[in-house]
């Protein structure tokens, strides 16, 4: 009788902004346990992330996310087969904090180590709940990162356009920001955006001139317009009002991401689309997607926020190919990779 391959258990841990957390995963899609400290509730305090208290809150965090995790699964750090951390990209203090808590955990437990890509974790989040093929277009949508990517495989990942300025997330925080709707903003634009009129101001599409990156995105302009020009674009006949502001604003960011999406599709022929990101919880983004022709998985919000089941699943596949790190290896806050590359695909 064939023998069953033995469970490798991975403990992952996640600090690349101002979640810390901890997760414990089977075999890349088994989550025992998924514990996340979010630090929001202190940066709301000054209108957004502050690097420097979000290191130093992991730093008090980490021990008993970690513990809290490893107690949920049921297991001892002796059982586990490796530890798994961000390592890129993220803020830099945030990472350091996890990488140093990780190899202090590895060494003494003398299990091996690994240092996943921030990034392809999150192309990899649906996997966790859901059995799905390879390839597909990976569309990550959060305050960090806007971008849409071919996914091969977990680690063959081509960006085919991404944010040249803010992203997504970032542009609908800053305008609700600046309407003194608290922080993140996301949330509040697309509660207040549902009693809006998205039609009643006509704002410039957020485009980019460039006709070699038809894929980028840019939503720096489309944010000023939003916040010093806005009554330059309110239809005639109408008064300003914030609801209907919101709706238009939003509609126009999502209906950028729509039609990116679709010169993605008729790029690359692939029509099985995965959406992850903070953002993917927006309503009118998720009634726009329903009524999409294509096959869409959106993971349930906890895997589509940071979290470190994502990196504990991803660092499976690592595992499987011996991707084990360095005792030497360190943060980088930015990854070239994922740039967008100024170039064209072919339908095939
Ligand atoms: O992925 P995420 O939790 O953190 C990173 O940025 O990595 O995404 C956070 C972003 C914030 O910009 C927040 O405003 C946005 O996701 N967001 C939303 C919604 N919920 C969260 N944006 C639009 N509509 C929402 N319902
Ligand atoms: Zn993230």
């Amino acid at each position: 009788m064939p023998e069953t391959p033995a469970a490798i258990r991975i403990l992952g841990l996640e600090t690349s902004c101002d979640e810390c957390a901890a997760s414990v995963v089977v075999n890349g899609t088994e989550v025992l346990s998924n514990v996340v400290f979010s630090q929001i509730d202190t940066h709301k305090l000054y209108g957004g992330v502050v690097p420097e208290i979000a290191a130093r809150m992991h730093t008090e965090s980490i021990q008993g996310v970690c513990d809290q995790a490893l107690r949920q699964a049921g297991y001892g750090l002796s059982e586990i087969d490796a530890v798994a951390v961000t390592q890129k990209p993220g803020l830099i203090g945030s990472l350091l904090i996890g990488i140093s808590f990780a190899k202090g955990l590895a060494l003494a437990a003398g299990k091996p180590l690994i240092a996943v890509d921030h990034i392809l974790a999150h192309l990899y989040a649906p996997r966790l709940e859901a059995e799905i093929d390879y390839p597909y277009l990976g569309v990550l949508l959060s305050g960090g990162h806007t971008m849409i990517c071919l996914v091969e495989d977990f680690h063959r990942v081509e960006v085919l356009g991404a944010t040249i300025d803010d992203a997504c997330g970032e542009a609908l925080d800053k305008v609700a920001k600046h309407y003194q709707l608290g922080y993140p903003g996301g949330p509040a634009v697309d509660r207040l955006a549902q009693t809006g009129d998205p039609d009643s101001y006509v704002f410039p599409k957020p485009n980019i001139k460039s006709s070699s990156r038809p894929l980028d995105f840019s939503f720096s302009g489309f944010k000023t317009a939003a916040i010093w020009q806005s009554e330059q674009f309110l239809k005639p006949g109408r008064s300003p009002h914030l609801p209907d502001l919101l709706a238009s604003y939003q509609k126009g960011v999502f209906q950028t991401i729509l039609d990116r999406i679709a010169k993605a599709v008729e790029q690359t022929g692939q029509k099985r689309i995965v959406i992850g990101g903070g953002v993917a919880a927006n309503s009118y983004l998720r009634a726009q997607l329903a009524q999409s022709p294509w096959e869409i998985h959106t993971p349930s919000l906890q895997y589509c926020t940071d979290n470190a089941a994502m990196i504990a699943g991803i660092a499976y596949q690592y595992s499987r190919r011996d991707l084990y790190a360095d005792w030497d290896f360190s943060a980088y806050s930015r990854v070239e990779e994922f740039r967008s590359l100024p170039k064209v695909r072919t339908k095939r």
